[in-house]
């Protein structure tokens, strides 16, 4: 049967519980991506405050994000989800999960990151705000292939579309890629849309395309697949005109194509704690954490 989106939520529990009272949407997104194989407690490790018994105040996550930065295979460690229940900010509470996630964090990755709010507080914690860039350019429609359907989170195949697309995947980009991180990808996926919004399949490229195309503007937020496809055969594939491509990757697999670049002005800021790269980059919009 495909999974439909649980109708009726089970009771979340206590961790589940503070989050959703911090983010609203997590309360429904959590239970359905877990259905969809991207199961929460599975790919981040937590961090709460009090540590055990009592129902937890604060909460710091870590989860693994494998990258590829200027072509250096590289396990990132992501801290997530930092929140103190309403009542109890302003106690130190949040300082109590961080500093021990940090701790953990740094036992097996180097660099670390994270998308603040509040930039200042994680100053504190030795983070950095890193510019982040959207790359821009204008293209002549190639011929339509229309080849591109809209993936559906209700098909248990497409799930498994996805999924599978990333065994091998070819990173977005050797300067900052993305590697096998499926999980976070539909779990971002859900949080955005509700389900599948913006992914689409080519069964001929045999890829997942993360996009949207409006008023002929293609934004391009993620290629996932075995090989990677030349910019104009990705845009024939779309069945509406395109006039310009933003992507949300730095983009050197397609140096053929003159890109400008603008701000990234996403809601909130990259932070990162250790080595990175120096050139212009942006995490992916289905790699965030
Ligand atoms: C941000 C948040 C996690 C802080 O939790 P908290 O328990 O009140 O924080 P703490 O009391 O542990 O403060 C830790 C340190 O950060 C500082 N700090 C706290 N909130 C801050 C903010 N918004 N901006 C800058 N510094 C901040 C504190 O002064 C303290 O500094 P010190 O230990 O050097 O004296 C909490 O306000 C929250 O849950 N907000 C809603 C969710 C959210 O925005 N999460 C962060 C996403 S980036």
């Amino acid at each position: 049967m495909a999974p439909s989106g649980p109708s009726v939520l089970p009771a979340p529990d206590p961790l589940h519980a503070l989050l959703a009272s911090v983010w609203p949407r997590l309360h429904t997104a959590i239970p359905l991506a877990a259905s969809l194989g991207a199961d929460w407690a599975a790919m981040s490790r937590a961090f709460v405050h009090p540590p055990a018994g009592a129902p937890p105040l604060a909460h710091a996550g870590v989860l693994e994000i494998p990258m590829i930065i200027d072509g250096v295979a590289t396990r990132v460690a992501g801290i997530h989800a930092v929140c103190t229940a309403a009542q109890a900010r302003g106690q130190g509470h949040a300082r109590r999960v961080l500093e021990p996630a940090i701790a953990w964090a740094q036992g097996w990755a180097t660099t670390l990151l994270l998308h603040a709010v509040d930039p200042a507080l994680y100053e504190r914690f030795g983070f950095r705000a890193i510019e982040q860039w959207v790359f821009a350019a204008d293209v002549v429609q190639p011929p339509r292939t229309r080849t591109l359907r809209l993936l559906d989170h209700r098909d248990r195949a497409d799930v498994a579309r996805v999924f599978a697309a990333f065994a091998g995947r070819v990173p977005v980009s050797q300067v900052l890629g993305i590697g096998e991180a499926a999980p976070l990808f539909v779990l971002d996926e859900v949080l955005a849309c509700g389900g599948f919004g913006r992914l689409w399949w080519s069964e001929p490229l045999g890829c997942v395309v993360a996009a949207t195309l409006e008023d002929r503007l293609l934004q391009l937020y993620d290629v996932v697949g075995p090989r990677w496809p030349a910019l104009e055969t990705l845009i024939a594939a779309f069945d509406g005109r395109v006039d310009r491509v933003e992507v949300f990757f730095a983009p050197d697999r397609w140096p053929e194509q003159r890109w400008t670049r603008r701000p990234c002005m996403p809601p909130d800021v990259l932070m990162v704690r250790g080595p990175f790269t120096d050139a212009d980059v942006v995490v992916p919009p289905l790699a965030r954490c």
